[in-house]
């Protein structure tokens, strides 16, 4: 080699090795990972997911108290299953997505169960600044030959996995046609999801807005949940959670369960449920466990609850999904629930629903407070084995209690 060509060389060298002095202080200095600088398109059609995960690893590898991974605005990113895994090396990260993040088709996804995963990361911030949308793209699945071909919805991908997390802040952002689930929170702690709008169509299965499990210190406030499944569902594990400012429908409800399936051990326990608006939902205040499970569903409440035709407003049922009831099974224990301030209309008779088995394991209800109509007549309340009282005006009259 020449003396130019060593020259050219060392020039190169030291051109290379100053870009990246220069794009380590510009990461360093403002902390901004923009996807777009990874290679991500941005154009709908390109698949991005090699860029998002690059610009993950950067933002996760680095120092400082805080790093952000950018999803500008305006743009569309076609993202395949993805999982974003810590531990991380600066304190928190914090996910901007301003624009649309786009799941690709049912063929993409090689049986993956998930679309976007935050796996084992500790001070995580997720906010769409009230412009990020993530468009699961579901139509695909809900009805489809897919869909058959599995012969179980249930193999359809959530959307948003958060698993084993801790101090996570989900907010201002929007989750649309999610294949199954939008949104789920596992093995996870301190978790706060705000300000978010969860929509799909009210006949497109299992697209629950919020699912927690084996979770405890979550919390889900101030959000719109329109969708085809459940608006939040509460299952096993989950301690400490907290539901408040909910407007929520089409849908089921917010469910605590459903728990012991197949004769499992599952508990939930201190869920607090307040200023919830539930509008044309299949259900409201619900808690489900199967005949035959064991474990706890206990100190649960629900408080400043309206409904607005809804098919049944306020159930306990031990009996979920059981086809036959086979006398004797034992059920998940029911206890400490408390019911203040509930009032609306009921779309059928059967305002209040307490269907506990024969074990006597349905104790401590407490209902306070509440008026729940029916349009066409007398509203009625069922009670089979639950033993509590009530306190002020409470229609429909529960006769099994005091
Ligand atoms: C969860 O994360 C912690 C570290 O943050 C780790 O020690 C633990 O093994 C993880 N558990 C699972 C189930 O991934
Ligand atoms: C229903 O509850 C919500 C949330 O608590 C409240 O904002 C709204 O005013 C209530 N509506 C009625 C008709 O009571
Ligand atoms: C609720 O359902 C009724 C029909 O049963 C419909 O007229 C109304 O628009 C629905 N409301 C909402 C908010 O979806
Ligand atoms: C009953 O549940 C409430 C929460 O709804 C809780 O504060 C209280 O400590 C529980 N009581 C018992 C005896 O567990």
């Amino acid at each position: 080699m020449g003396i130019i060509g060593i020259r050219t060389a060392t020039l190169l060298l030291a051109a290379l090795a100053w870009r990246s002095v220069l794009v380590a202080a510009a990461g360093e200095a403002d902390g901004v990972f923009n996807v777009k600088d990874y290679g991500a398109r941005g154009d709908g059609t390109t698949d991005d997911t090699k860029a998002f995960i690059d610009a993950w690893s950067a933002a996760c590898g680095a120092r400082g108290s805080s790093a952000s991974l950018l999803v500008p605005a305006g743009k569309s990113f076609l993202v395949g299953p993805a999982r974003f895994s810590g531990p991380c090396a600066s304190t928190r990260i914090i996910v901007q997505v301003m624009g649309t993040i786009t799941a690709p088709p049912p063929g993409a996804w090689s049986g993956q169960k998930y679309w976007m995963m935050f796996y084992q990361v500790q001070g995580l911030t997720v906010t769409g600044g009230s412009t990020g949308l993530l468009d699961g793209r579901g139509r695909s699945w809900w009805w489809s030959d897919q869909c058959n071909r599995y012969g179980d919805i249930y193999k359809a991908p959530t959307a948003l996995v958060v698993m084993n997390c801790t101090d996570v802040e989900l907010s201002k952002f929007s989750s649309k046609n999610s294949p199954q689930m939008h949104i789920a929170v596992s093995q996870s702690s301190k978790v706060h999801l705000t300000q978010l709008t969860t929509t799909a169509p009210w006949d497109s299965p299992n697209t629950d807005g919020v699912h927690i499990d084996q979770s405890e210190d979550v919390r889900v406030t101030r959000s719109t949940m329109g969708t085809g499944g459940e608006c939040v569902s509460i299952g096993p594990g989950s301690r400490f959670v907290t539901v408040d400012g909910i407007v929520c429908g089409p849908g089921r409800a917010v469910s605590v369960g459903s728990l012991g399936k197949k004769g499992a051990t599952e508990s939930v326990e201190y869920i607090d449920v307040k200023n919830v608006q539930f509008i044309n939902t299949s259900s409201g205040a619900r808690i489900k466990t199967w005949q035959g499970g064991k474990g706890y569903a206990r100190s649960i409440s629900f408080t400043n609850i309206n409904f607005t035709n809804v098919d049944n407003p306020v159930v306990i049922n031990q009996f979920y999904a059981d086809p036959y009831h086979i006398p004797n099974m034992g059920a998940v224990a029911v206890s400490n629930i408390t019911y203040t301030n509930l009032k609306g209309t009921s779309r059928y008779r059967t305002a209040v629903e307490f269907v506990c088995s024969e074990s006597g394991s349905c104790t401590n209800i407490h209902v306070n407070s509440v008026a729940i109509t029916f349009p066409y007549g007398e509203a009625l309340a069922l009670c089979q084995n639950a033993q509590g009282d009530t306190s002020g005006y409470v229609y429909p009259k529960i006769p099994c209690l005091r």
